[in-house]
């Protein structure tokens, strides 16, 4: 089956085709990014109107790209949840009425599923069962996963997700939206072990992070440290090393953690921060330590796009699963609420 993918919960529009037992056929992103730069963060209704332009000229794109005729698609997948209420609508609206003029059925996909399955995209894939840490900028999750749709959440962030730990950061030291990438090139220009700064939780049990005590650690030792010092640009650096530093380490601490609770030997990165050098450096050497393996998408499907939308949608259409015409959006959506792939059989 071949499967248009839909992705707009957020700032990107994100399209794709999927073909099972053929992979990728063509995909594309735009990043509204400079839209809202100026306004230091998603501004949700700006996103909504971009979407709805950016769609079809995308959906074009990406049909003339694979040299596919509109006819020849059997499914329509669209982000249905979770994100910003307007985006979601925009592509769950689209996606659906595109389904039914094409008269093939539609299906609204977990967003965070997406990512969870994106690095099934890659070659060699993870096999189930796994744990996956899914780090975007609104999550942060550690899941077992057993099959898709069946989900455990062993922890998550209590306060801010590890994405937004990163963006916040960003600006307080001074970078544009969205700050993550930003601050992890600054990161590569400062002096290792320099500072060392706190990995909130760590000697507590249990599989939940907390960044927002960091968050405020780096602004204050960032403002210290610029009156004490002559050099504020490798000051900067240095600081967001520091940070970076201990993001990852709380991040490898606790993925540890959860591979040996539950026993497997494969860890799954996903999600926008998982494009981070620095975390996925670790993780191999975390998880070639404990005589596993661990993996991840490439960088540009870590962050938003309609791949993964494509690819987890792809997984329930060809199990059966359906929506009837009549769709909703769940701007908050449990993962663990989803259906299994046996459920509609
Ligand atoms: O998954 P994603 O594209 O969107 C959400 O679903 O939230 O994740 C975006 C987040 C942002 O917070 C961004 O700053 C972060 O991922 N990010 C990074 C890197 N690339 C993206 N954080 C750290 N290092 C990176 N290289
Ligand atoms: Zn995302």
């Amino acid at each position: 089956m071949r499967v248009l993918g839909i992705e707009t919960s957020c700032d990107e529009t994100g399209i794709a085709v999927f073909e099972g037992g053929r992979g990728l056929l063509a995909q594309a992103v735009y990043s509204q990014t400079e839209l809202h730069a100026r306004y230091g963060g998603v501004v949700p209704e700006l996103a909504s109107r971009d979407h709805i332009r950016k769609l079809l000229p995308l959906i074009r794109q990406v049909l003339a790209e694979a040299e596919l005729e509109a006819t020849s698609i059997g499914g329509v997948a669209y982000t249905a949840g979770p994100g910003l209420a307007g985006a979601l609508l925009v592509g769950a609206s689209f996606g659906r009425s595109l389904a039914w003029a094409w008269g093939v059925p539609a299906i609204g996909v977990h967003h965070m599923e997406g990512h969870l399955l994106a690095p099934m995209l890659e070659d060699p894939a993870p096999a189930f069962p796994f744990v996956a840490l899914l780090v975007s900028g609104g999550h942060t999750q550690l899941v077992e996963v057993t099959a898709v749709g069946v989900y455990r959440v062993l922890g998550e962030s209590l306060d801010d997700a590890a994405g937004e730990a990163f963006d916040k950061t960003a600006k307080i030291l001074g970078l544009s939206y969205p700050g993550g990438p930003a601050l992890a090139k600054l990161a590569e220009q400062g002096v290792a072990d320099r500072y060392r700064f706190p990995r909130p939780m760590v000697d507590r049990p249990g599989l939940d992070f907390s960044f927002s005590g960091l968050k405020t650690h780096t602004m204050n030792a960032l403002r210290e440290e610029l009156q004490a010092r002559d050099d504020p640009e490798q000051t900067r650096a240095d600081v967001a090393r520091a940070f970076e530093e201990a993001v990852v380490d709380t991040l490898l601490i606790k993925c540890r953690r959860a591979v040996r609770q539950v026993g497997v030997r494969t860890l799954v990165l996903a999600g926008g921060v998982s494009a981070n050098r620095r975390l996925r450096a670790r993780m191999d050497e975390m998880m070639q330590a404990e005589g596993g393996r661990a993996f991840y998408p490439r960088p540009h499907l870590c962050t938003d796009n309609g791949a993964m939308i494509a690819f987890a949608g792809h997984q329930r259409l060809a199990a059966g699963q359906a929506e009837p015409l009549a769709f909703s959006v769940r701007p908050r959506w449990p993962m663990q609420s989803l259906p299994s792939l046996d459920a509609g059989r």
